[in-house]
């Protein structure tokens, strides 16, 4: 393959050695967090998930900011909104990051916990306030405009039903198990469709439209969290889909947060593309075990863990499973 102009392979502004990198951040984080899977103890399952990423995050030969993290500066001590993060020796780069993905189901033990990494051309991931949003998304392979967080639910499920081709009532859908969406749960089902209910882990569950043949999921929808929606937003970027994300604000005081991160328009709708546009990279290592990954395996000699790392520029998706040799490394996790 030759080099681009930029001295780079593939069409990408970064440099392609990134997909590696980001994998062992997401790798490192995963694993401290599955020391403490099971545990029932959410908080010290995240703090050790947080501290593990940061420090492997600051060995990235990248002048990388924090813009989706975990939480604002005054909120969390590390990786905060706006930290800086990496060498300094690299390009400038935005980060979204989530180092536990389902804290909760971590601590339970349940399927579908991750470690999960956003990283793109600095400028081009959505400054998300922590709050919620209403999300949309479909798999690829679908027509253009597809998804729209305006349109009524039953009307939503018979348009992918016939783009697909086949019956409502062999369209799935997946939707976070929360009273607020008891409304939403009726409509769907008045159509005969199917609810993938899931008690936790949004991320996962837009992921998984993607591959519906192995998921049996064919649609995202409903409210969860605006950062986990930025996230959820890169992968599909990288894999391909269509996604709607509109911030949902119930106080002021969540509005006038919104607009101190940039928001002007609150009700905006915002295009999978405009939550991650450029050269975008996603990695996701399993936790706990999953449908899409399986989780950390702690062996006699070795750690095993399985990530997915993609990029949106090549649409390259790759599944690595990592044997680490070397417990020595991990002994701070
Ligand atoms: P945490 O990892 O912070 O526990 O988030 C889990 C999660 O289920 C997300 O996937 C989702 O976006 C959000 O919580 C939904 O929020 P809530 O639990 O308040 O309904």
């Amino acid at each position: 393959m030759s080099a681009d102009k930029s001295g780079q392979h593939g069409e990408g502004v970064l440099d392609r050695v990134l997909t590696l990198e980001v994998v062992r951040v997401t790798e490192r984080a995963a694993v401290a967090a599955a020391r403490l899977r099971g545990h029932g103890d959410e908080k010290a399952a995240d703090q050790a998930a947080v501290d593990a990423m940061r420090r492997e995050l600051n060995h990235l030969a990248i002048d990388g900011k924090v813009v989706i993290g975990e939480g604002e500066r005054d909120e969390a001590p590390m990786l905060y909104i706006g930290e800086e993060v990496g060498t300094k020796q690299g390009p400038k780069v935005d980060i979204a990051l989530d180092p536990l993905e389902g804290t909760t189901i971590c601590a339970k033990n349940l399927p579908n916990s991750l470690a999960v990494l956003a990283l793109a051309e600095g400028g081009s991931l959505l400054n998300a306030p922590d709050v919620y949003m209403e999300k949309i998304a479909v798999g690829p392979g679908y027509p253009e405009g597809l998804v729209d967080l305006d349109t009524p639910p039953a009307e939503m499920m018979a348009k992918v039903a016939k783009a697909k081709g086949c019956k409502v009532n062999e369209v799935t859908a997946c939707i976070l198990d929360r009273p607020r969406h008891a409304k939403l749960i009726e409509e769907v089902r008045a159509t005969g469709a199917a609810i993938r209910l899931i008690g936790d882990g949004d991320i996962a569950g837009v992921i998984h439209t993607t591959n519906p043949e192995d998921t049996g999921i064919d649609i995202y929808m409903g409210i969860g969290g605006a950062p986990e929606g930025v996230l959820a937003a890169a992968a599909l970027r990288c894999i391909g889909g269509q996604m709607q994300g509109r911030l949902v604000t119930n106080k002021d005081e969540q509005r006038e947060r919104a607009e101190r991160m940039g928001v002007t328009d609150i009700n905006k709708k915002y295009s999978m593309e405009e939550m991650a546009s450029g050269d975008v990279y996603f990695a996701a290592t399993g936790v706990t075990d999953g449908n899409l990954l399986q989780g950390v395996r702690f062996g006699r000699n070795t750690i095993t863990t399985h990530t997915v790392v993609m990029r949106s520029s090549t649409k390259t998706v790759r599944w690595i499973k990592a044997e680490h040799a070397n417990f020595e490394k991990f002994k701070l996790d």
